[in-house]
């Protein structure tokens, strides 16, 4: 299967880590827009400034992966190449309607997806909501995105601002506890690359763990849980009322209020 052409307009952390996942798929002959990014191979290229696509390139999508404050200089750059495309926007925190506004009355289906870096090793999830989508442009979407993780089309711009502080902050919180794990287990003696490995491990392989398993997270963490044992003891802790429960809550809530002052 051959992925659909691009216009890839920034290649950071984001817009590399899709691109990387893509191009193990084999996309259609496509190109970057980035200031900084390495060359990719051929027939694929990269250019440093809009000026540089050449007018007659047709991509069937356009992907924005810029931070949110470029959206507007960005889309006004990229005018000519935007009519009779899916304009798929990795953006927090900006809307359709201010989109749409940048778009400059350009003819292009709108997407907004709320990726995660796992896109990289195509263990991503990616939330997608879509404006006046045919089943036709859907498709496309799901088959382009499919390829780097799992996909959930939410119906509304509520929804889809709603899973950014699940699924679109959630690695750094994970990534969070294995550094914490590591440096609980240097504090209580063990050896640098034994705490890494350890960390590092313990995190991994429980993610693998619950991918593989057919039971709930909440079944799997009882099942290490023997009554008034080891971990038990460390789960009171952190499942206490002011534990990891309520401290969740205040980040998503906290990472939400931050959207949506970012979107205003
Ligand atoms: N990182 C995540 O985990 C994550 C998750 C979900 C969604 N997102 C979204 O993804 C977007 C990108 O975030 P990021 O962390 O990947 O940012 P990033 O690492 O800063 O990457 C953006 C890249 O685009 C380039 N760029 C920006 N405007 C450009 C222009 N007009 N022409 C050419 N190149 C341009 C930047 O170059 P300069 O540095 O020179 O400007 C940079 O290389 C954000 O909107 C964010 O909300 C990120």
């Amino acid at each position: 299967m051959t992925l659909p052409s691009l216009l890839l307009v920034g290649c950071g952390k984001m817009g590399g880590a899709l691109w990387q996942g893509w191009l193990e798929h084999g996309l259609a002959p496509s190109i970057i827009l980035d200031r900084r990014c390495d060359a990719p191979p051929a027939p694929h290229r990269v250019v440093r400034d809009a000026r540089d696509i050449p007018h007659d390139f047709r991509p069937d999508i356009v992907i924005l992966a810029v931070k949110p404050a470029g959206m507007e200089d960005a889309l006004s750059s990229l005018r000519p190449w935007l009519d009779d495309t899916i304009l798929i926007s990795m953006l927090a925190a900006r809307t359709m309607e201010s989109l749409r506004a940048a778009c400059g009355g350009a003819r292009t289906h709108l997407v907004r997806a709320m990726p995660n870096t796992p896109a990289a090793i195509g263990q991503g999830v990616t939330g997608l909501c879509g404006e006046g989508l045919d089943a036709e442009a859907r498709a496309v979407c799901t088959t382009l995105l499919s390829t780097v993780g799992a996909v959930a089309w939410v119906e509304t711009e509520e929804q889809l601002e709603a899973l950014t502080p699940i699924s679109g902050c959630g690695p750094a919180y994970v990534f969070l506890l294995a550094e914490l794990l590591e440096k609980e287990a240097l504090r209580v003696g063990l050896p640098p690359e034994t705490a890494r490995l350890l960390a590092r491990g313990t995190v991994s392989g429980s993610g693998a763990l619950l991918a593989a398993s057919e039971e709930s997270s909440e079944t799997l963490r009882r099942n290490v849980t023997s009554p008034n044992g080891v971990t038990a003891k460390a789960l009171d802790v952190l499942m206490a009322p002011d534990g990891l429960p309520a401290l969740l809550e205040k980040a998503v809530n906290q990472a939400m209020a931050r959207a949506r002052e970012m979107a205003s």
